[in-house]
């Protein structure tokens, strides 16, 4: 190393220094040039090997270098720092990032969805109706006359004026049909609220309502879409059966169990030794319903099922209290 080397490290040292932007650029410098393995660094490692008077000389001048460097880098990073500041006061642009957590959907909705795109896949349409009902769409359209015992299966939030808080979904049918011709398939998603409160029940639950109307349209079509459903929900192998039951708007009517997700069907708590578990009510359209909407019950048929969204996601996650969806606890909502 002669002089001449040493002054030509040092303008290029401040050349690079001269046309550093931005901090990150000026840690490159310095680390090329004070580094651990830097140019300079080595110079003055090297000085002891050095003849005796190329030694002195070199010697100081190396180590001036080093600190006319160490001065300048430490000039320009208050510079830099400082403009930073005048651009955006108060930030302190050295801190660490802050890391930030993604949020995910809530695990009725995302269950919720995919029941949708089920239905959306086989060409229904999505139809949505108010959650403040009055009597009529909530009951007496449906073959649900005042005085009918059937009103006592759902204990309803009644307000004021008559208006009520829709039990189920299924006033969205008779609001379709009186807005539409048929033929016509939709589902209907929404909230519905019943006065009940335990580990099995909230106030407020989700449903999804499905409604087909065309000519020909049999039980066995019922039973079909709707194992097909089950067995997207909840896998390819999963059996079900079918009860007759009773619901005012539909006859006959069925409910659909599916084969207990946690004993498969040898029995155990959560099936109540059945083997069985309930998921959704279904039936074919009341020829009462279709006069109530003004359809010709002798032209029409219709399939309708209703299911509630948050006893379905209990199942596929193996949930075992339905509160906890509306607790808002992180440690439970982070698991989906
Ligand atoms: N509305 C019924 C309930 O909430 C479910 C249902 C919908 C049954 C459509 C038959 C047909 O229990």
């Amino acid at each position: 190393m002669t002089e001449k080397e040493l002054e030509e490290l040092r303008s290029r040292a401040l050349k690079e220094l001269e046309e550093v932007r931005d901090l990150r650029a000026l840690e490159e410098v310095r680390v090329r040039y004070l580094g651990r393995k830097g140019l300079v660094t080595a110079v003055v490692k090297g000085i002891k090997d050095l003849p005796p008077e190329a030694r002195r000389v070199i010697g100081r001048r190396a180590n001036e270098l080093k600190n006319e460097l160490e001065d300048l880098i430490r000039r320009r990073r208050e510079e830099l720092l400082r403009a930073a500041e005048d651009q955006a006061p108060g930030v302190d642009l050295t801190l660490p990032g802050r890391p930030y957590e993604l949020g995910k959907l809530h695990p009725v909705t995302q269950i919720l969805q995919e029941i949708c795109e089920i239905f959306l896949r086989l060409g229904f349409d999505i139809a949505r109706g108010p959650e403040v009902e009055t009597d009529y769409y909530n009951f007496e359209a449906l073959n649900i006359p005042p005085d009918h015992p059937a009103r006592d299966m759902q204990d309803t939030f009644y307000l004021e004026n008559g208006l009520l808080l829709r039990t189920h979904t299924s006033p969205i049918q008779i609001r379709t049909m009186l807005s539409r011709q048929p033929p016509l398939r939709i589902i209907a998603p929404g909230k519905v609220y019943r006065c009940d409160s335990d580990v099995r029940h909230t106030p407020m639950f989700h449903q999804v309502e499905g409604l087909l109307v065309d000519r020909e349209v049999s039980f066995a079509h019922l039973k079909g879409l709707l194992t097909y459903f089950a067995r997207e929900i909840f896998g390819p192998r999963t059996r079900v059966r079918f009860r007759p039951s009773y619901f005012p708007f539909t006859e006959p009517s069925a409910e659909m169990d599916i084969q207990c997700v946690i004993c498969r069907g040898r029995g155990c708590r959560l099936c109540g030794d059945t083997g069985w578990l309930e998921i959704l009510g279904a039936g074919m359209v009341h020829p009462h319903v279709f006069q109530a909407v003004g359809y010709d019950p002798e032209e029409w048929r219709g399939l309708a099922f209703g299911l509630g969204v948050e006893r379905i996601t209990m199942l596929r996650f193996g949930i075992d209290d339905i509160r906890l969806f509306y607790e808002n606890h992180l440690y439970f909502l982070e698991q989906f």
